[in-house]
């Protein structure tokens, strides 16, 4: 069984492919953290974010095991990983690791942008997570206030509106409902009540399949 979980920044999508994958009993694997891994080592060894060539030659020696979602959840870091999510080399690249993931039994949970449209086109079920841009912005402002980071509400829902511009825009992979994704909007939604229904919706989705 894959489940596929598409949705913008701060949806929720993270936490409930974790809690999907724990209720059902697959591996996990948040894709974000992936382009995420790739910018920090760009950033950290002074390299262009455009030098695709060097970003490639990163994603092909990535160890999924060693990234540490900690250090990779870094503001700057996921800035820097939406603009090199443009390279459509390095996509190809992650694309390859993702899918080879996902197809280990006993199947797995992946979240990301381009999940059920490009790396799972035929995983079980899609769901497609958002949230209006206000409920996500301050989601986000409590997580990292709650980590003992600064964040300001007014410059969270900035920074969130670009990058969904960015990774909607984009034309490689981008961001987009699949045609036959579930749409779970979870604006007026706490996370227990986000989590049950996207059970049903696996659920009712298994019995199909
Ligand atoms: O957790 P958050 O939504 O803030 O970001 P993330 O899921 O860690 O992703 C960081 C950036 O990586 C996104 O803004 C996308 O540009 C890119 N990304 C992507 O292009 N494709 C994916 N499957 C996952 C992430």
């Amino acid at each position: 069984m894959i489940i596929a979980i598409d949705g913008p920044a701060a949806s929720g999508k993270g936490t409930l492919a974790r809690r999907l994958a724990d209720h059902f009993g697959l591996r996990h694997l948040d894709t974000g953290l992936t382009y995420r891994a790739v910018a920090a080592s760009l950033l950290a060894n002074g390299k262009p974010l455009g030098d695709e060539a060097v970003a490639i030659e990163v994603a092909h020696n990535l160890d999924l095991a060693q990234m540490d979602k900690s250090v990779l959840s870094a503001h700057e870091i996921g800035e820097a990983a939406s603009r090199i999510a443009v390279l459509g080399g390095l996509r190809e690249e992650l694309v390859e690791l993702q899918r080879r993931f996902a197809q280990t039994p006993p199947g797995a949970v992946l979240d990301g942008r381009d999940i059920g449209t490009v790396v799972c086109p035929d995983a079980t079920v899609k769901l497609f997570v958002t949230a209006s841009p206000e409920a996500r912005a301050k989601r986000r402002t409590d997580e990292m206030l709650s980590k003992g980071q600064e964040a300001v509400y007014a410059s969270v829902l900035e920074d969130l509106k670009r990058r969904d511009e960015r990774d909607s825009q984009r034309t490689v992979a981008p961001m987009k409902q699949a045609d036959d994704a579930v749409l779970l909007d979870t604006t007026e939604m706490d996370i227990e009540t986000a989590f049950q229904a996207a059970v049903d919706i696996v659920s009712r989705a298994r019995e199909i399949a």
